[in-house]
């Protein structure tokens, strides 16, 4: 499906509900489904990535239903079929890579697939550290399809070279059924739900600042509720930033300090978010956002800030288009490893549209403010965090503009079109 978008005249407006979270999405449904018994997930969220996992778990034999519109149940008797058969993860890296940690620790033998984005995707970070416990995986190149014989593994003291949240909950969840205490230490703090999420539910798990362990435990089924995924809601933060008259609020949104670096970099642009009603759900920092227009200025985006917006960077090079002033990232070389190369791909479109942004080895370089003038089509290249910040850069657009392939929204955030809809009604 192509998706026209056109100049926004009166800004955004209004007040809506972000859906679920899609990294604790994943986990709750993976941890419940390593639990014995029956635990009810609250606000579970409806995009395709953890639909794959649902996938994944009821082909590992675990019961899943949908009780209502947003809540889901997980039945399973804590142990995992043991057949030879296909995991179909999808599009999803992180169903892949966190999978492999389950089964690589525990006796099944099966292969994981995934869609022609995720076969092409590294998966050295999590073979190597698995292995290192006693894992046996082949793969050809590092890439999927990955054939595991799970097994019992032993524990490991892990240094990782990267921050990632995939890897470090990998080992974590092989951790959790091997031998001894597992030990990861990161260079700087990715995402942690997996660390709160493991210790709400009562696993023997310890964080001690960039390291996190765990021994072999059982979890304890309680209900998990999802906060709103700040992912989601970047894109309407920063189109309410961008876009002149604009005033919305946004309920709901998980403030994770692990994930909320593009508040971090919006204060510092001097743009107008305010904090409402923050409160703690099973674990994890929850709020209400009220965002404002703002004129911004350039900043610089890099270090340790990194891996807390790494799925923010291409709306925030949509937001620096609008800024007073040079914005620079960098250490951001992650981002050519995923769903698409996000640096080459983010600074193709932009400039498509009129952008001056540079791409840099490992960044890009962006000079505000621009006029944008549109009036072309641009590629989604499938990625659906590239065809969200398209979608947002075209409401500053002069011209009509065309994202194709725009239906990959389903991936994170299938209600995309009809909450920024109604805010610009
Ligand atoms: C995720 C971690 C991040 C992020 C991805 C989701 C997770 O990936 O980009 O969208 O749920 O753990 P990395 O761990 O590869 O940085």
């Amino acid at each position: 499906m192509n998706q026209t978008i056109s100049y926004c005249q009166h800004g955004l407006k209004g007040e809506i509900t972000i859906p679920a979270d899609k990294s604790i999405s994943h986990r709750a449904v993976m941890f419940a489904s390593l639990i014995k018994g029956k635990t009810l997930i609250k606000g579970f969220s409806k995009a395709q990535d953890p639909l794959s996992t649902v996938n994944v778990c009821k082909t590992l034999g675990v019961e899943i239903e949908s009780i209502n519109e947003s809540d889901i149940v997980v039945t399973s008797s804590g142990i995992l079929k043991k057949h030879s058969q296909y995991l179909n993860c999808g599009n999803s890296g992180t169903t892949m890579r966190l999978m492999s940690g389950i089964v690589s620790s525990r006796n099944i033998n099966c292969t994981l697939i995934g869609d022609e984005s995720l076969s092409k995707r590294p998966m050295r970070r999590i073979i190597e550290p698995l292995t290192k416990m006693g894992a046996v995986i082949y793969t050809i190149d590092n890439c999927s399809p990955l054939y595991i014989c799970g097994r019992n593994l032993h524990s490991i003291n892990y240094h990782s070279q990267l921050a990632s949240a995939q890897v470090k909950s990998c080992v974590l969840l092989a951790g959790l059924n091997a031998e001894g205490r597992t030990t990861f230490t990161e260079p700087s703090l990715s995402r942690n739900h997996t660390e709160l999420l493991m210790s709400y539910l009562n696993a023997d798990i310890k964080v001690d600042g960039l390291s996190v362990s765990v021994k072999r435990s059982q979890m304890e089924p309680k209900t998990i509720e999802i906060p709103g995924d700040m992912s989601s809601a970047a894109f309407f933060i920063a189109a309410a930033l961008i876009v002149p008259h604009s005033d919305i609020i946004l309920k709901n949104v998980g403030l994770n300090p692990t994930r909320t670096g593009l508040l971090e970099v919006v204060s510092k642009m001097g743009g107008n978010v305010e904090i409402l009603d923050k409160r703690i759900v099973c674990g994890e920092t929850v709020g209400d956002l009220r965002v404002k227009y703002s004129e911004l200025k350039g900043t610089v985006i890099d270090g340790d800030l990194i891996p807390k917006l790494i799925d923010e960077i291409p709306i925030i090079a949509v937001m620096a288009t609008q800024a007073e002033g040079t914005t620079i990232v960098r250490n951001a070389q992650d981002l050519r490893y995923k769903e698409s190369d996000r640096i080459s791909a983010v600074a193709g479109i932009l400039k498509k549209l009129g952008a001056d942004i540079t791409e840099t080895s490992d960044g890009f370089i962006i000079n505000g403010k621009c006029n944008l003038s549109g009036g072309v089509d641009v590629d989604s290249l499938w990625d659906h965090r590239l065809a969200m910040s398209a979608y947002i850069a075209g409401f500053l657009c002069k011209n009509e503009i065309l994202v194709r392939n725009f239906d990959c929204v389903d991936i994170s955030f299938p209600e995309f079109e009809q909450y920024i809809n109604y805010l610009h009604m």
